[in-house]
């Protein structure tokens, strides 16, 4: 299937409400979130950092603004988001490279990044796309470079937080419990995959994985 006619779940479920996306998912604790992944992935100045799935840039442009000296790209399918990330980065007058393109297809050289970032994504990818997007990430990273992602937490059985299950499909959900993660993790040839942090958010549990190169 050619890029123009893929298809991809958009931030916030549709076109129409991506303005609401930033502003629902701050009021839910997604600032405070995203620092601690940023904080879990111990950024060092000249490292090349990738966040895929970027969306709106609000983690790309709090890792350039607290790691200037960190190069930093950021991708998403979806242009309507990029946009809103231009101009988020443009307004913290910081430098980010942002490519619109798919997780399990990147558009980089093997072995370029010293980090992966994945924040609130990977339950947006089917089934299917998931391990191509571990193998791909694990492409692009340095050998004994970090992939840190964060999401909702998918129950193993039984029940999960309210929100995200008023968000997402129960199928979704099941797809990102942490036995699952962490298996597909193992297939794509990620070395160490670990659960390392889970908070509460306003509904429900978030999940901190991390995987080396
Ligand atoms: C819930 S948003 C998260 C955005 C951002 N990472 C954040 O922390 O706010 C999920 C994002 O994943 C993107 N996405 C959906 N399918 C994707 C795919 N196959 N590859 C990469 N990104 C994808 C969507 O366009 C959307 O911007």
């Amino acid at each position: 299937m050619s890029e123009s006619t893929r298809t991809y779940l958009p931030a916030a479920g549709y076109d129409w409400s991506l303005p609401f996306y930033d502003p629902i998912v701050k009021l839910l604790g997604g600032d405070k979130a995203r620092m601690v992944l940023l904080d879990h992935a111990a950024l060092r100045p000249g490292y090349r950092v990738l966040d895929i799935g970027c969306g709106t840039g609000t983690l790309v442009t709090l890792i350039k603004c607290h790691h200037p000296d960190v190069e930093v790209v950021g991708i998403d399918p979806d242009p309507k988001a990029l946009a809103r990330a231009r101009r988020k980065a443009a307004k913290a007058a910081v430098s980010i490279q942002f490519d619109q393109g798919f997780g399990d297809d990147l558009p980089y050289a093997a072995a370029i990044f010293d980090r992966v970032f994945s924040s609130f994504m990977f339950h947006h990818l089917p089934p299917n796309e998931k391990d191509r997007t571990l193998r791909a990430v694990q492409r692009v990273l340095k050998p004994g470079g970090g992939f840190h992602m964060l999401d909702f937490e998918g129950p193993e059985s039984g029940s999960h937080g309210v929100f995200a299950h008023l968000l997402h499909s129960s199928q979704r959900l099941k797809e990102n419990s942490e036995s699952r993660v962490l298996s597909l993790m193992r297939e794509s040839g990620l070395a160490d995959p670990r659960k390392v942090d889970r908070r509460r958010m306003l509904f429900g549990h978030i999940a901190y994985f991390r995987a080396v190169a």
